[in-house]
This record gives C-alpha cells, structure tokens and sequence, in this order.
C-alpha cells in the first residue's frame, strides 16, 4: 500500500529511509535529509503487509502546471522488486488528478536508467550533489 506517513513512529521511519540510502553513504549528518518546508509538500510511503516502510518518495508543486519529485528511496535489501516504479506511478496518478501535465526531477547518474524506464526524458545535465553526485534535469509529459 502506498499512502502518507501517519503516525511519529512512521514518520520517523520515513525520514531514516531517507536517511539511510539518500545521505548516510556520504556521511552526511541527520537533518540533512530534510528540508525546512517539508509541510507543503506530498509525502508517498511505500508499506509492506507488516505496515514497513520500504520505499519514499516527496511530490513537490513547481506551478500550476507541473510537479517534481525529489527524494526517491527504496530500501537497499529490496531494490529491484518494483517499490521504486509502484511510487512514481502513484505520484504521476496524483499530479494528473492535480491537472498536472509535467513532472521533472533530477536524477542521480545511477538512477537514470531507472526513470528513463518509466518514460522520463533527458534534459541536461544540473547540480553536483556533495561534490561528487552528478544529477541530470529529466521531465515526463503526461
Ligand atoms: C533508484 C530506485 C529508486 C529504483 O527503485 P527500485 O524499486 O529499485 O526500482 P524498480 O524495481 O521499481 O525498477 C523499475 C524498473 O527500472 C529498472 N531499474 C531500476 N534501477 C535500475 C538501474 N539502476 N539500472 C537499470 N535499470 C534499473 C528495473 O530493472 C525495472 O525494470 P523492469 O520493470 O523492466 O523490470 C532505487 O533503486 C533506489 O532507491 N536507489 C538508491 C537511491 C537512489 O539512487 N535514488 C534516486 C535518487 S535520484
């Protein structure tokens, strides 16, 4: 099932998810997995039958007509299993509910086959994430 977090305790679990495959790799301290107005945006969490977190991601509003979504994350044990698609189409169903017709996002180098898989185009190459991430600019129409 795919739903916001509710609770503390799977709010909590939702942010270490982050934390754990999106900054602790790079040593990055706690809190920075976070943004200041995580309020203002839609949060998809990804529950397994035991009510575990095992994927994230944040759907953000650009304009009235796109969205971006930023911090995907999938549990590193069950990577490859289909959690990372089952949320961007969830997110990509949200934003066409919104009357959203274009979503983009910056891609890790590692993760753009993944999202070329799903449709998303190659834009340009943008920032260097702590030095050393490089992320390319992707959009989809839908
Ligand atoms: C990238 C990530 C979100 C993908 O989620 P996932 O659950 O592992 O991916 P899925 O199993 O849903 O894969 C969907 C499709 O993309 C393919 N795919 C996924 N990752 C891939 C990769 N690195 N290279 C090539 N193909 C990939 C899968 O094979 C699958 O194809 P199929 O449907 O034909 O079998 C996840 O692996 C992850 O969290 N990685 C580490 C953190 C990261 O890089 N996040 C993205 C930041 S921009």
């Amino acid at each position: 099932m795919i739903r916001s977090p509710q609770t503390p305790r799977e709010w909590e679990h939702y942010y270490q998810l982050r934390y754990d495959i999106l900054r602790a790799p790079w040593g990055q301290p706690i809190g920075s997995e976070q943004t200041a107005d995580e309020k203002v945006h839609q949060h998809f969490s990804y529950f397994d039958n035991s009510n575990q977190i095992l994927g994230v991601g944040r759907l953000d509003s650009v304009d009235s007509q796109t969205t971006q979504i930023r911090f995907m994350a999938v549990a590193e044990q069950q990577q490859g299993k289909g959690i990372g698609r089952a949320l961007m189409e969830e997110m990509e169903n949200v934003s066409k509910e919104m009357g959203i017709q274009k979503i983009v996002l910056h891609a890790r180098a590692i993760a753009l086959p993944f999202y070329e898989k799903l449709g998303y185009q190659l834009d340009a190459p943008s920032h260097l994430l702590f030095g050393e991430i490089q992320h390319f600019l992707m959009h989809k129409l839908i």
